[in-house]
């Protein structure tokens, strides 16, 4: 079994549903409290033993590529002001020196498109796939319990977690087959079907450990549901050549594509640290309060 060296990150997506926030500005440096989104999904990815980051960006990204970079006049600056504490902080963020490429989707076709396009950077070997967007919260990231599974049993892994019945169309759906190690077997995968064609309500969370075999299939992948190359289609294809496991997330996933999920994560990791627990919580607890006395009221 080959290691699993190299995670995709795909960032080239428009942040629509962000706007006007992401006009100006990519929606993977929006900050759940004070880390840009897409630092979280590279947190997870070294957590779980990643060793070189795949960034597919965009028009406009650059930030995301400066961000990852040195600012010697930040650190010199730091440095001058004794500002240590910050200076080691950005120092623990700075990814080794080429242990990072950027390559562009030149046009938004879709998720499978945009994986495609990181064939050539990760060649013939299994990698992870993270999307940015869903941020991960619990006491182990997401990817570790991808690879843990992947390490039991080889193939392809995703991972999974339950929706409400009702929103399956939001998602790609698992149909959930025997109990294998950590996880289950895949039975079938559908993108995004309306609630009576979902094989289940176990839902695509945005993790994935994939064969180099898939780039092949995307190669001459067709435009499915939204009209765009999906990647869950191509991976269908590949189920008939190769077993798919689903890996349960213990933790929760906060989609930061979308106001809610954004808002949620925020509170949610703000009440995980100690520094700022309290001063968030007790105007939130407030808030609450006099919501209750105004809708008893009415
Ligand atoms: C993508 C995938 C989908 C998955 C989802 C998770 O959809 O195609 O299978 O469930 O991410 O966020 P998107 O959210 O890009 O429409």
């Amino acid at each position: 079994m080959k290691k699993v060296r190299k995670a995709v990150i795909p960032v080239a997506g428009l942040g629509t549903r962000f706007l006007p926030a992401t006009k100006a500005m990519p929606k993977e440096m929006l900050t759940v409290v004070d880390r840009p989104v897409v630092q979280y999904a590279v947190d997870e990815a070294l957590e779980a033993g990643i060793e070189h980051i795949v960034f597919v960006t965009g028009r406009n990204k650059h930030v995301i590529e400066d961000y990852f970079d040195i600012q010697p006049e930040l650190l010199d600056t730091l440095t001058r002001a004794g500002k240590n504490e910050q200076l080691a902080s950005l120092g623990r963020l700075q990814p080794m020196p080429g242990t990072i490429s950027f390559t562009r989707q030149q046009a938004p076709h879709g998720l499978g498109h945009a994986v495609w396009c990181a064939r050539d950077i990760i060649g013939d070997e299994p990698f992870a796939l993270l999307l940015p967007d869903m941020v991960s919260y619990g006491d182990k990231g997401c990817l570790s319990g991808v690879m843990e599974l992947y390490r039991q049993t080889g193939g392809n892994v995703i991972a999974v977690e339950q929706c409400d019945p009702r929103e399956t169309a939001s998602y790609g759906i698992v149909g959930k087959g025997a109990r294998t190690g950590s996880g289950f077997t895949i039975t079938s995968m559908v993108e995004k079907p309306a609630p009576e064609a979902a094989p289940s309500n176990h839902y695509i969370n945005g993790r994935y450990v994939l064969q180099p075999d898939i780039f092949d299939i995307l190669d001459t992948q067709e435009r499915g549901a939204g009209n765009e190359i999906q990647l869950t289609d191509a991976m269908v294809r590949l189920a008939q050549r190769q077993q798919f496991f689903a890996a349960p997330f213990e933790g929760r996933m906060f989609d930061c594509g979308s106001k809610d999920g954004f808002i949620q994560a925020n509170v949610a990791f703000a009440l995980a640290r100690d520094d700022i627990r309290d001063t968030v919580l007790e105007p939130i607890e407030e808030m609450l309060v006099s919501r209750r006395r105004l809708s008893q009221a009415a």
